[in-house]
């Protein structure tokens, strides 16, 4: 037999200016050096034991075959009853609510579902890395608008100005990665204005929404009627509960928009696995993990401002979100005048401690002297983390 000729076909990428993320990057160099990983989110704790024992129960009882496309109905109903009781908004679990692998795959169909070749989509700067390249996959036209340097609130002036009549959504996301900043409803009430004499829709990517602090009220879209109406909000348990590898989200939106997300989700992932979905709504029934999470995590973040508080790392408010971001301009360190990626690099080696660049989450790699840390960690990990960082 003559041996076959081996030929892989070379591709055209769709994605050419896409490599590996910079948190698998960082993650992966913590890992090698030995650093303590503050840079990409997750938690390094474990989640409630209940919510496994949830899930053992759920395979146990069979729940191990697919599920409705849309997601199981218990789950349905258990966010429906969490929209109504927090946001004041009511949505139907039938026909407004579909569960997702994930915020990411949330995002992704919403674009793939509303975006056609040549349509324009507003992302506001610094944004999550998944937004730009969905678009792009689409066939849609990135348009970045700026959030104002160094506060990162929404310029509306700006966002107004970037709006065309060739515009099919504007994606925000409250409380912010990286920058932990959160809208005011003074703001919702804005971008309302701003957005009623328009065919926009809204995607609203909310899922830090019960991480927010100081006795501030996360201001979901669902609580502004005029956005509710043109509006996927987006919601992520894996950050909600602890569980980010388990990948499950929800998006919820008004029938007419749930009716043509749907129609790519069931091609594209068709269901999300059954027994965590069982389990998330048998947990869902008490509502204190979710509302005793901001004072859990503001405590996290004053642990941390508090030790970073005497170092010469400038720290930037931050309401929301389990990241903080600091200005390294006034480190006694040479390596403060490198790149933000360079520093970060040098952070990770030589001090020991993972961050992530701002720069990342721009377009042009707009470098303003900020790196982002992630406090989701064992209260060990962060005192650590700020005993090697007070060296500097
Ligand atoms: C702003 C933002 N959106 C979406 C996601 C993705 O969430 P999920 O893990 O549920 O896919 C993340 C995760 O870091 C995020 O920070």
């Amino acid at each position: 037999m003559p041996s076959p000729v081996l030929h892989t076909p070379a591709l055209t990428s769709r994605l050419p200016h896409v490599g590996t993320t910079i948190f698998t990057v960082m993650s992966a160099l913590a890992t090698e050096t030995g650093a303590v990983n503050l840079g990409q989110g997750f938690p390094d704790f474990d989640c409630d034991p209940a919510l496994v024992d949830a899930v053992t129960r759920a395979m146990q009882a069979g729940h191990n075959q697919y599920p409705p496309m849309p997601g199981v109905p218990a789950l349905r109903q258990a966010m429906a009853a969490k929209m109504q009781a927090l946001y004041g908004w009511v949505c139907d679990p039938n026909t407004e609510i579909t569960v997702t692998a994930g915020a990411t795959q949330a995002i992704l169909t919403t674009i793939l579902a509303v975006v056609h070749p040549g349509d324009e989509v507003i992302v506001l700067e610094p944004c999550y890395d998944s937004y730009v390249p969905n678009i792009e996959l689409a066939g849609g036209v990135v348009v970045r608008v700026p959030l104002t340097p160094g506060s990162f609130r929404p310029d509306f002036d700006r966002i107004s100005a970037a709006i065309t009549p060739r515009t099919r959504a504007l994606i925000i996301n409250s409380p912010h990665n990286p920058s932990g900043q959160v809208w005011s409803a003074a703001d919702m009430l804005q971008l309302q204005d701003l957005l009623a004499p328009t065919n926009v829709l809204l995607i609203s990517d909310e899922v830090y929404e019960h991480m927010v602090f100081d006795g501030q009220q996360h201001q979901s879209a669902a609580r502004f009627p005029g956005l509710a109406a043109r509006a996927f909000i987006i919601s992520s348990f894996g950050k909600t509960y602890h569980v980010t590898g388990w990948k499950v989200g929800t998006v919820v939106a008004p029938a007419a928009l749930t009716a043509e997300f749907r129609k790519v989700h069931q091609f594209n992932v068709f269901t999300v696995n059954t027994p965590m979905q069982h389990a998330l709504a048998a947990y869902m029934a008490d509502p204190a993990p979710y509302l005793n999470l901001p004072a859990f995590y503001q405590r996290k973040r004053d642990l941390f401002r508090d030790g970073l508080a005497s170092t010469r790392f400038k720290l930037l408010p931050g309401a929301g979100t389990y990241f903080q971001c600091v200005d390294i301009s006034d480190l006694a360190v040479p390596e403060r005048d490198l790149p933000e990626a360079d520093f970060c690099q040098w952070l990770t080696r030589e001090m020991g401690v993972a961050a992530i660049p701002l720069s990342a989450f721009y377009g042009n790699g707009f470098d303003q002297r900020v790196v982002r840390f992630c406090f989701a960690k064992k209260d060990d990990t962060l005192r650590e983390a700020l005993k090697r960082l007070a060296r500097l």
